[in-house]
């Protein structure tokens, strides 16, 4: 049988790993889809660059339209990028009858409602297992080899930049600023990081496990997202000191009122295997009722690790492209009919979690009673607390020392109404850090 044609839109790093993966091991991945894949038109801006990355024998062009316009074409696959062209040409894809692959997770998660009702109308397949945790198949395993659960949680470490920041915040005691200069200089961070230092990508990436682990719509919109900006060093120290680490998670949860969906760093036990995720590896905890907890680990990013999902996709909608529509794996693992819409996203004051607090305090007598008393007439349970030396905290002779609680179970509307009243005793000299813990168990 003729090879499956691709043609491929942005040939950057991971569009030339793609490239790369498919040439090298053409014969094996022909064995396993039954049919070869070739890529046989490329569409980027810098067609000097596209020429390099694939050589003679590929049709190489400046107009992503050309290749959507090619009849022999099966399959595009979009590593473009953003909301903006990118949404365009996947929609012109789908609607030309293309299959669709893409790593476009922030695409997919703010659009991915419109891009999927398209996709289904169409019937074509939109694949995206390259958008979540790179090369990890988290996407494959959620939406088929845990199908059989009724997924409780999920908890991931999907943003390989902030994991770096915060593995040498706490190996060499550095505050955060210095370690992004320091990422960026080694190329681990764009030059513009906001969307992974202010956990922007995590959400994207959590918002899609959501969507394919619970049935619900993809709503980027109602994640709550919290970064890494505001984390201090000394708030890394004190969590070690309590036994913790602190990643940035992405977390999704079946709750009382609905789902959670949240970005935010996290104190995370440090004997847990998600807390020992280093560098800028990524790793998805996901417990299902039946199977209980699984982890998946790998490379979130980077040439080939990306083109690895990329490709899988290709195999997969290979394997699929001629089945009926109706007997494929639906895009959201969910039959679209089947979507749930009373799972609604709980609002984070309904969030029930545990806490760390930090406050500078005043050293002297009665302070700790104070706290712990008004946090007793709210109803919120202390687990730990840690007082540090004076001297230690602000220097010889220091009236001022750091005090930090470590709660229970609260919900976080309690938590927020009880830090008002904290903040406003006068021996609380400095704004309350808090940050939240995730027992993961
Ligand atoms: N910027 C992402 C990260 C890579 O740092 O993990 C791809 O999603």
């Amino acid at each position: 049988m003729k090879p499956i044609q691709v043609g491929l839109l942005g040939i950057g790093t991971v569009g030339s790993g793609t490239f790369n993966v498919l040439q090298r091991n053409q014969e094996e991945i022909k064995r396993r889809a039954g049919r070869g894949i070739e890529i046989t038109m490329v569409a980027d801006l810098d067609t000097d660059r596209a020429r390099a990355a694939v050589g003679e024998g590929v049709q190489v062009v400046a107009d992503a339209r050309a290749v959507i316009a090619n009849p022999d074409i099966d399959i595009v696959i979009e590593l473009i990028g953003g909301y903006g062209i990118a949404k365009q040409l996947v929609l012109e894809a789908i609607a030309a009858g293309k299959h669709v692959v893409t790593a476009n997770k922030a695409l997919l998660a703010v659009h991915g409602t419109e891009i999927f009702a398209a996709a289904q109308q169409k019937g074509v397949m939109v694949a995206f297992e390259a958008a979540v945790a790179g090369g990890i198949p988290i996407i494959k395993a959620l939406r088929e080899g845990l199908t059989a659960n009724s997924i409780q949680w999920i908890a991931g470490i999907i943003n390989g930049t902030t994991n770096f920041i915060l593995s040498e915040m706490r190996d060499k005691g550095l505050d955060f600023a210095t370690v992004l200069k320091e990422a960026q200089r080694l190329g681990y961070a764009e030059a513009d990081p906001t969307f992974d230092i202010e956990g922007v990508d995590a959400a994207h990436k959590v918002t899609l496990m959501s969507a394919i682990a619970f049935g619900i719509p993809v709503q980027f919109d109602k994640a709550h997202v919290e970064g890494i900006t505001k984390l201090a060093a000394q708030d890394i120290k004190y969590a070690e000191q309590l036994g913790y680490r602190i990643k940035l998670l992405g977390i999704t949860r079946r709750a009382a009122g609905g789902i959670e969906l949240r970005v935010h760093p996290s104190l995370v036990p440090a004997k847990r295997l998600l807390a020992n995720v280093e560098g800028a590896m990524n790793a998805v905890v996901v417990h299902g009722d039946a199977v209980g907890t699984t982890l998946y680990y790998g490379k979130g990013a980077g040439s080939e690790p990306t083109a690895s999902a990329v490709i899988a996709d290709l195999v997969d909608i290979t394997r699929l492209h001629t089945a009926d529509a109706a007997q494929r794996v639906p895009h959201l693992a969910f039959h679209p009919n089947a979507m749930s819409d009373d799972l609604k996203i709980v609002p984070m004051r309904e969030v029930v979690t545990s806490y760390y607090l930090r406050l500078r305090v005043a050293d002297e007598a009665g302070v700790l009673a104070k706290v712990t008393g008004l946090l007793a007439s709210a109803g919120i349970s202390i687990d730990a607390v840690l007082q540090r030396e004076a001297d230690e905290v602000g220097g010889e002779g220091s009236t001022q020392t750091d005090l930090i609680i470590l709660t229970h179970d609260t919900r976080e509307g309690t938590l927020d109404d009880a830090m008002v009243e904290l903040q406003a005793l006068p021996t609380v000299l400095a704004p309350i850090v808090r940050l939240r813990k995730e027992e993961l168990s």
